[in-house]
């Protein structure tokens, strides 16, 4: 049983979307061991503590520093024994040491399909704003593995979504929402459950079933 950790910063619907894929049996060999958020608002963490998961805030202003904060961010993940941590619009820099000690067991989602729209800066309703301000006709989301640059992690899983004429970035969020991150990012950390996700050469190789 895979046990996962879940980084949040605010409304948690991918959250929950892994929430309901363990409960409707979509994701069957992983569980969620603990929900951390940076912001002790975020409704993130009441959707863990209705499922009765145990969920923690850990905020960068309670700690004299930058350095004291990654320091308890990663023995808190290192106390609970995570095999793999899930951003899931987690709006907080992971530091390097906490990169080096879970290589590769580290998935982000990202709003776009990558590279497009992505790398520093790009976050939140800003992926969406570039993306009408170029006019693509299809976006989506990406799933990765995260290493030490943005977004630069070798990819998962990518879904893409069309843009209508009349999308407004909140607009598009949601339909990006809906038709792929709470699709992908379950997906994905079912694959990783399953022991069928290999990386060659920084790019990943899933074996599929039957194959
Ligand atoms: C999503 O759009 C995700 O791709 C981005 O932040 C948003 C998080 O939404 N990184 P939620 O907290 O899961 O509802």
């Amino acid at each position: 049983m895979l046990k996962l950790a879940v980084l949040v910063s605010g409304g948690g619907t991918n959250l929950q979307a892994v929430m309901d894929a363990i409960d409707n049996g979509t994701i069957t060999n992983a569980r969620i061991e603990v929900v951390i958020s940076n912001n002790k608002d975020a409704y993130a963490l009441t959707r863990a503590a209705e499922k009765g998961i145990e969920n923690v805030c850990i905020s960068p202003k309670d700690f004299a520093d930058r350095e004291a904060f990654n320091q308890a961010f990663l023995s808190k993940l290192n106390s609970c024994g995570v095999d793999l941590v899930v951003l899931a619009g987690f709006l907080v820099l992971i530091p390097p040491e906490m990169i080096a000690a879970y290589r590769y067991r580290i998935i982000n989602i990202h709003p776009s399909l990558i590279p497009s729209f992505c790398g520093k800066g790009y976050y939140g309703l800003k992926v969406h704003e570039g993306a009408l301000e170029r006019g693509v006709k299809i976006t989506g989301a990406t799933v990765h593995f995260v290493d030490e640059g943005t977004d630069t992690g070798p990819i998962l899983l990518q879904k893409a979504v069309a843009v209508e004429d009349d999308d407004t970035p909140e607009i598009l969020q949601r339909r990006v929402m809906e038709e792929a991150e709470w699709k992908i990012l379950p997906e994905a950390i079912g694959l990783i459950a399953d022991g069928r996700v290999e990386i060659e050469n920084g790019k990943v190789r899933i074996r599929r079933s039957g194959i």
